[in-house]
């Protein structure tokens, strides 16, 4: 078997696969034993706080929707906790819509360092960064019909994605991005507790790199800013 040529090539199939098991599975295993799993409150940060404060003033009869699906009282005023707690539940809604949705079938969560893709979409995806509750299982995705969108956050403004949803060919002519009416309780003026949360989900999208507002800035000048 040995001196076969096929037995060569099955012992070397079954070293790669030991190997692949080992660099892709083990080694991460043991670089990120340390680091703690966060949850989605943990997640919540300064840069999407900012974007729920806008949503909430934007469109505040869809803000009140998304508030009561979510169990809370709209009429109660909001306090930092209560916003950090309203956002982490509202990502966590977002991202059950996002997956039956089927958003991942067209767009990737992962900037590769292949390509230059970082000078289209920001700096490339860290491992870190996928490990909390909201990526589980991570949402890669599988193909790009759509552009990448981990770091989709702060690149368009509240208002922007709310006319995108209800009509993608409004704002990018060529766009073969499906409209979704259900996101809304009327006109593009108007999104419901759906709108609002996916919304949310997208400003959330790489807010937690310290250049939010311009992550699509080469990443190089983006580095170089304090
Ligand atoms: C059939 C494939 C397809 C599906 C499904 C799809 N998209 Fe898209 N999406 C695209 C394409 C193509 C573009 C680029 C043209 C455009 O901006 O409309 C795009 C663009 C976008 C953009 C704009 C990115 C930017 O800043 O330019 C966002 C945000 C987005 N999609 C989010 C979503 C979300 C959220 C869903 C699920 C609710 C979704 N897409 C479903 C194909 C798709």
């Amino acid at each position: 078997m040995f001196e076969s040529r096929t037995g060569i090539l099955l012992i070397a199939g079954l070293g790669f696969f030991a190997l692949a098991f080992l660099s892709n599975g083990l080694v991460p295993i043991l670089m990120y034993r340390d680091m703690p799993e966060q949850t989605a409150e943990e997640v919540v940060n300064r840069h999407l706080l900012i974007q729920f404060d806008d949503l909430r003033s934007r469109y505040p009869e869809g803000f009140a929707k998304l508030v009561r699906h979510l169990g809370h009282d709209p009429e109660a005023k909001p306090t930092p906790e209560s916003d950090r707690q309203l956002a982490a539940e509202t990502l966590r809604y977002a991202r059950k819509l996002y997956i039956g949705e089927a958003c991942w079938h067209c767009h990737s969560q992962f900037v590769r360092p292949v390509s230059n893709e970082s000078r289209r979409w920001g700096p490339v995806a860290k491992s870190w960064e996928y490990q909390n509750e909201l990526q589980r299982p991570v949402l890669f995705g599988t193909r790009r019909v759509g552009p990448d969108l981990s770091r989709e956050g702060g690149r368009r403004s509240n208002d922007w994605h709310a006319v995108h949803f209800f009509k993608p060919t409004s704002l990018v002519e060529e766009s073969v991005m499906p409209e979704y009416p259900w996101f809304f309780d009327g006109d593009p003026n108007h999104p419901n507790e759906r709108g609002i949360a996916m919304i949310a989900y997208m400003q959330w999208l790489g807010s937690w790199l310290p250049h939010y507002f311009n992550n699509y800035v080469d990443p190089r000048l983006a580095e170089a800013q304090p």
